[in-house]
């Protein structure tokens, strides 16, 4: 008999493999299906990252083992990436670390971060890796209610100061996955008063920082005053350079929270194959034209569905980032009833945003990831659904 260890209840919202499972049995029926469930992106690298990789790739010495921190020309490419970016100094050989997708750090944080039975402030809705990892650890979460009347930022007041004595680690994300949300400077000032009064470290998962709006530019978490003594922040380049399938990313801040998460990391696992991190610190130093042109698209994919669905009387906000559009549930279903009837009566997958976390039930997630012509049809599809 093959038992299986408690923590595994924890694994993977089984909300959102059902609503695949029913995505498969539509597409195996016949009917016509279009995904806007999947946060992948479906456009390309630009030509001079594949172009890197490639190069890399038919050098046999390219294949042994790589050091889990990340090799000196990644790292300082991140660190001057940074600094051009937001403005933030960083000392390549102990601010910065190579992670294999954001995801990686995400998972292993709280590990080294947090013993059982301490507290992790997790957002709700939120990425489901944000609570995972500290609950593979043992750690109890706090879930912060992320709600429309607060602008979807966690009420900090509200927070119980027993909670915050209890708490050993805050995990934050804006631009956020999945209310398409962003936080101002001030409220990161906050954060920071607040993780300094209580001991608390931040993580700031700045996964979505290059896919902004309409000349929107995101502070970064780090670049706040007395945010390095306390915090890190993830950066991937699984969006920024359409480099999803390549795990490229790296945590920025603390020296001391990424010497502890190196350490972790590298008792784990190896580093990033070097090809990939050859194509990374190509697409770092490279032209940034490919990044304008994929956030342009974005933001174009954006306008089709939020002016196609207020045309329609279904009011969406317009997000000033991501790649993704939170809808209200137009009915009075919960989220999970409603994706299921549009999938079926219209062909199109969407997420519902329970799966995110209670407080997402009122509303769905749609994933920007086809293009005009086919967003374009889905407006159409819910439409004559609609009526
Ligand atoms: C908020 C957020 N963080 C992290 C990730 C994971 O990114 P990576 O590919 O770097 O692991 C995602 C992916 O969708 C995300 O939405």
């Amino acid at each position: 008999m093959i038992s299986q260890a408690v923590r595994m209840e924890s694994l993977s919202s089984s909300i959102f493999s059902e609503v695949d499972e029913l995505r498969k049995a539509e597409i195996a029926a016949g009917k016509s299906v279009i995904t806007l469930s999947i946060g992948s992106p479906d456009l390309p690298p630009a030509p001079h990252i594949i172009e890197a990789l490639n190069t890399a790739a038919i050098s046999n010495q390219n294949y042994g083992y790589t050091l889990s921190k990340g090799t000196d020309e990644f790292l300082m490419a991140a660190a001057n990436w940074y600094k051009q970016k937001f403005n933030v100094t960083l000392n390549p050989e102990t601010e910065v670390h190579s992670l294999l997708g954001s995801q990686d750090g995400l998972a292993h944080l709280a590990l080294c971060m947090v013993n059982p039975g301490d507290i992790v402030l997790v957002p709700d809705p939120g990425y489901p890796i944000f609570s995972v990892g500290p609950l593979m650890a043992g750690a109890e979460l706090y879930k912060m209610p992320l709600l429309p009347e607060n602008n979807y930022l966690p009420d900090l007041k509200a927070i119980d100061k027993d909670i915050l004595r209890r708490a050993k680690l805050m995990i934050l994300n804006y631009p956020n996955n999945p209310l398409a949300a962003t936080a101002s400077s001030d409220f990161f000032a906050e954060v920071v008063a607040l993780a300094h009064e209580y001991s608390f470290v931040v993580c700031h998962d700045f996964a979505y920082s290059e896919l902004v709006f309409d000349g929107y530019r995101p502070a970064s978490f780090l670049a706040t005053p007395g945010a390095k003594e306390i915090g890190i922040e993830f950066h991937s380049l699984s969006k920024t350079y359409n480099m999803a399938g390549c795990r490229v990313a790296f945590a920025v801040g603390n020296a001391q929270v990424l010497s502890l998460l190196g350490k972790l990391k590298s008792n784990f696992d190896y580093g990033i194959f070097y090809p990939l991190q050859k194509a990374g610190v190509a697409a770092l130093t490279g032209s940034q034209e490919c990044v304008r042109n994929t956030a342009m698209t974005y933001q174009q994919r954006r306008d089709i569905i939020v002016k196609g669905f207020n045309n329609i009387g279904w009011h969406v906000a317009s997000p000033q980032a991501t790649m993704f559009v939170w809808a209200p549930v137009p009915t009075k279903q919960t989220s999970f009833d409603f994706v299921v009837d549009l999938l079926q009566h219209t062909g199109v997958a969407v997420v519902p945003g329970s799966a995110f976390g209670a407080c997402g039930d009122r509303f769905i997630r749609i994933a920007l990831v086809q293009p005009n012509e086919i967003l374009a049809e889905s407006v159409l599809r819910i439409k004559n659904w609609l009526g």
